[in-house]
């Protein structure tokens, strides 16, 4: 075995969700291992931005993963420019927020959860990876090769522990939403009908489980956070690069309709 079984050179790679916090380091990692990146995003100016700073001629698509028609031209777009789309990762998402001036812990709270916030989620985290994995994968379908990676979460797997958004006094600060997990745990079921549906087509397609990403929270709630994991600690967006090139590569060339844990070991005890 060889390291080159890692590689990712001569693969065009599009990255959905690339401005965020973990997009952003995937496509660099991605880059760094030899892809040429579609860095894809609704925010198409950040998206030009990271683009120019990536290898092998990376570039900006943009891209709103809710609408058909915007998925239709971003593919055109994309095989005009490299001819072939070998991997796909779906990470475009919404974490739910609250519009109104009432306060945060009202409204989180499931007895008056907004539809408008719960269908938001829907239409962005479940139906937006829905229309990328159709869109996109119709490309590798076509070729008889590619590799999906949909991005869900912990709260895919086990519940929001509500204690952690309690302050050091134990005011609740707000709920984790109903909806965010519920997009997640969606993810991963559709992901293994995916994977068993284009598993003869020669297209896996796996999930990958993140953790909580450090992302200057609160005090309490990276304390708190970091306890409930083995690591005692939460995530860098970098330290979900090796897994992705990983489930690109030739290197997991076995593995479909899996979920990837990454979580510091959360959900392990
Ligand atoms: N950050 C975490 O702690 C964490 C933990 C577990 C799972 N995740 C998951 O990992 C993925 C990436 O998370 P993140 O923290 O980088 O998120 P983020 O909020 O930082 O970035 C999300 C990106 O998606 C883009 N986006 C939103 N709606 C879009 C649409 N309709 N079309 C196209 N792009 C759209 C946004 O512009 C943004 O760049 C998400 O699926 C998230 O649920 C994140």
């Amino acid at each position: 075995m060889s390291i080159s079984l890692f590689s990712l050179e001569k693969k065009t790679v599009v990255i959905t969700g690339a401005c965020g916090l973990i997009g952003k380091a995937l496509c660099k990692g991605v880059s760094d291992a030899g892809a040429r990146v579609a860095v894809c995003d609704i925010d198409y100016e950040n998206a030009v931005k990271i683009a120019d700073d990536l290898n092998n001629n990376s570039f900006a698509v943009k891209v709103d993963v809710t609408d058909r028609d915007s998925l239709s031209k971003a593919k055109d777009y994309i095989i005009y420019k490299t001819s072939s789309i070998e991997g796909l990762v779906n990470c475009a998402a919404v974490n739910d927020t609250f519009k109104k001036n009432e306060s945060k812990l009202e409204q989180s709270k499931f007895e008056n959860f907004s539809i408008d916030v719960w269908e938001e989620s829907i239409k962005v985290n479940l139906t937006g990876t829905f229309l990328s994995c159709q869109t996109f994968g119709e490309v590798m379908a076509k070729c008889k090769k590619g590799s999906i990676i949909n991005i869900a979460s912990t709260y895919g797997i086990v519940a929001p522990d509500q204690s952690l958004y309690r302050n050091e006094e134990g005011k609740q600060i707000f709920y984790k939403s109903p909806s965010y997990p519920t997009t997640k745990g969606g993810i991963i079921s559709f992901t293994r009908y995916l994977a068993a549906y284009w598993g003869k087509f020669g297209i896996r397609v796996n999930t990958l489980s993140p953790g909580g990403v450090y992302d200057k929270q609160e005090e309490f709630f990276v304390k708190k956070y970091s306890e409930k994991t083995m690591l005692g600690r939460m995530s860098q967006p970098e330290e979900y690069c090796g897994a992705v090139i990983f489930l690109i590569s030739d290197a997991s060339s076995y593995m479909t309709g899996a979920n990837l844990i990454i979580d510091g070991g959360w959900t392990a005890w």
